[in-house]
């Protein structure tokens, strides 16, 4: 899939916003070259980087040089803001394919879709690559309804057992996803540790559990240790063999900005950020946001998910979203049904489909199926006012 890069997140934003989704899956933003270099390590299989127009010509072609030699199979397209003849010949030199101007973006789609047929000429017919779509789950704050939202995703996003889900639990010390399916696993991520370079989908699919016969969970360690022996490299390669065998992969994290949610969100294509109304709440998931823009993680891909959306707790929801300067797109009411369904094991998708929740969660599910979802799915309630370094870290 396409790598952007450039420092400038609105540029990435606008350049994502005009690639489309590939056999390969979403195009995919970092900030400089240091990560896209990290990114490449992690995704062997990547055949076209965009270099933004914020990046300056020099630096540009450095990269380029560099990736020439180490990354010959690369197409490497250069978007710059005035074409001139000196920086085109300079460019080739430093093994651009092609170099496009600021907004052609009939021209930037025809430099893509040449890299793509290089690409797939490259490894031969039927090598399609990766297709599943990563779909993260997250929030700065804790008990806001991750697991639930999660776990109900991958049922709607199922539709009905025509989609495979696998639905990975990345709160890796203290992960709800078997308690709430009522699951007891017997494998795990923790089987594929040291495992990093044999990583392949076979490997993965023997360690996951079964909860339906389209939805597979691969669970979190037994001990809250053992997450310390997971690394970042594991788990970027354990979603990327995830992508070859799934439609969908479910990631539920932990409520913080740790290596394994920014690995992640790194590789997600569509991002669920949930909220509920209340101010600290608001406050931790407005610096979330502003984090994953400045990461330019799943640019232009973000869902807010209101939880709790209609309890009485003094702020509404306009005003939550000035807060956050966000639309909310979906909102989930609280239900004392949703609270058993956890209860029961039984995720409410699957024991009431008509439920106000469930409608909610199908509603965000088109959304990430690219489908019609409502963009603001409101919600009657039934029981209104049922009661009141490398990178940044965001702590519980
Ligand atoms: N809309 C809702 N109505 C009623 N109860 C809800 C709702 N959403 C979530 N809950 C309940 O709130 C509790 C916490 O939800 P959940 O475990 O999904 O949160 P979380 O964000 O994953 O928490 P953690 O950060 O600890 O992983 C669960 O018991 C769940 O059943
Ligand atoms: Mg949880």
């Amino acid at each position: 899939m396409p790598i952007v890069v450039d420092p400038d997140s609105g540029a990435v934003a606008a350049l994502l916003a005009t690639l489309p989704a590939t056999a390969q899956g979403s195009a995919h933003g970092v900030p400089n070259g240091e990560r896209l270099l990290r990114w490449l390590d992690e995704h062997p299989t990547e055949y076209v980087v965009v270099i933004g127009p914020s990046i300056p010509l020099e630096e540009a072609l450095l990269l380029c040089e560099r990736l020439r030699v180490t990354r010959p199979a690369l197409s490497l397209v250069l978007v710059r803001p005035k074409l001139e003849a000196a920086m085109l010949t300079r460019a080739m030199a430093a093994g651009v394919r092609e170099v496009v101007a600021v907004g052609d973006t009939a021209g930037l789609l025809g430099s893509v879709s040449r890299a793509e047929e290089l690409h797939l000429a490259l490894r031969g017919p039927g090598s399609a690559g990766p297709s599943g779509r990563i779909v993260t789950v997250f929030s700065p704050k804790g008990g806001v309804g991750k697991t639930t939202l999660a776990v109900n995703l991958a049922v709607a996003l199922s539709k009905g057992g025509t989609k495979q889900v696998c639905l990975v639990d990345l709160d890796l010390a203290f992960g709800d996803v078997a308690i709430t399916l009522q699951l007891l696993p017997t494998h795990s991520i923790e089987h594929a540790i040291g495992s990093e370079m044999a990583v392949d989908l076979p490997l993965v699919q023997s360690l996951l559990t079964k909860h339906e016969a389209s939805i597979m969970v691969l669970a979190p360690p037994n001990h809250p240790d053992v997450r310390e022996r997971i690394t970042a490299l594991l788990v970027s390669r354990i979603l990327g063999a995830l992508r070859t065998g799934f439609d969908y992969i479910v990631v539920d994290t932990a409520p913080d900005f740790d290596e394994h949610t920014l690995t992640a969100l790194d590789e997600t294509d569509e991002c669920v950020m949930v909220a509920t109304l209340d101010l600290p709440t608001l406050k931790n998931v407005k610096i979330g946001l502003a984090t994953l823009d400045s990461l330019a993680i799943a640019a232009g891909h973000h869902h807010v998910v209101l939880n709790h959306a209609d309890e009485d707790t003094g702020l509404s929801i306009q005003q939550a979203e000035e807060i956050l300067g966000r639309t909310i797109q979906v909102r989930m009411q609280s239900s004392i049904d949703v609270a058993r369904s956890t209860n029961l094991g039984v995720p409410i998708m699957s024991s009431q489909p008509d439920h106000a929740v469930s409608n909610a969660i199908r509603g965000l599910a088109a959304q990430l199926a690219g489908g019609t979802g409502e963009p603001h799915a409101v919600v009657e309630d039934d029981r209104p006012s049922r009661r009141s370094s490398r990178r940044m870290k965001l702590r519980r």
